[in-house]
């Protein structure tokens, strides 16, 4: 009956979406999400793809949920795009994933600039090939000038490890006295971190079914909201951001105090 008034299965999609959309942002918005963007094998796998295929499929779909949470009105966007453990991957799939931050800024970056978003990076850049280095930086310069939602890629990236450079950073000002052991707050933690620019998240997403951390901002994590799914990350669309969003803010985040507070 509907089909004969004209509509279509996939405008209703359309209409729902953008309706879905203007209803979550009439809420409170997460100001900074951050996402474990797992399940480009097992999506590749189910399709008999090379993992390959999956990768790049996943970095497609990074420019898919950056234009919604852009849209929706998220101040920042952290991706987990590489971490310090993922150096023990076989020499070919480290070499094209190192390969897709290029790949994406090299068609993606006039489109950042007209979307007035800027990119950062956490992680240790010096670890990376000189071309990542390269496109990376190249587009965290360009999008400087930016003032929209940040699109923070971490790359090279291990929680442990960010927590113990900051550790010694801070032990070193103690030990050259610009630093007094009593002035130590979690503030002073907080902005040692790669993220001292960002707010923590208020909310985590992680695809594909795995329910734990793996080494990502494990300072920053303290009070954000989780979120899980079983998609994996190159199907994870703006519906399944939308679920996320809408279980968000139906949630009541208490921070250790007593409900309703
Ligand atoms: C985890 O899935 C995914 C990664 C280790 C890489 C994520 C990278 C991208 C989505 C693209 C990066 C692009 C840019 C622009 C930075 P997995 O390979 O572990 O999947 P599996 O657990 O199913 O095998």
């Amino acid at each position: 009956m509907l089909e004969k008034l004209g509509w279509k299965k996939s405008d209703n999609k359309n209409v729902s979406l953008e309706n879905r959309m203007a209803d979550v942002r009439k809420e409170s918005v997460p100001n900074h999400i951050a996402i474990i963007m797992d399940g480009n094998g097992r999506w590749a796998k189910k399709r008999a793809l090379p993992r390959a295929a999956g990768h790049r499929e996943g970095m497609k779909n990074i420019r898919t949920i950056t234009r919604c949470a852009n849209k929706i009105g998220v101040g920042a966007l952290t991706l987990y795009a590489f971490s310090t453990e993922n150096w023990k991957r076989p020499a070919l799939e480290v070499d094209l994933l190192m390969r897709l931050p290029e790949e994406f800024l090299n068609s993606f970056l006039p489109e950042l600039m007209e979307l007035n978003i800027k990119v950062q990076m956490i992680g240790e850049m010096d670890g990376l090939p000189d071309h990542t280095q390269r496109a990376v930086q190249n587009a965290i310069n360009q999008t400087a000038v930016n003032t929209g939602m940040v699109l923070n890629f971490a790359l090279n990236y291990g929680g442990r490890r960010e927590l113990l450079l900051s550790v010694k950073e801070i032990a070193h000002q103690v030990q050259n006295g610009t630093l007094n052991l009593d002035d130590i707050t979690e503030e002073t933690i907080s902005s040692r971190m790669m993220t001292a620019t960002l707010p923590d998240p208020d909310l985590l997403i992680r695809t594909s079914g795995e329910l734990r951390l793996s080494n990502f901002l494990l300072w920053q994590l303290a009070y954000s909201e989780f979120w899980f799914t079983d998609v994996h990350w190159p199907e994870f669309k703006e519906d399944d951001l939308l679920q996320a969003i809408e279980s968000y803010q139906s949630r009541n985040r208490r921070y250790g105090g007593l409900k309703g507070e």
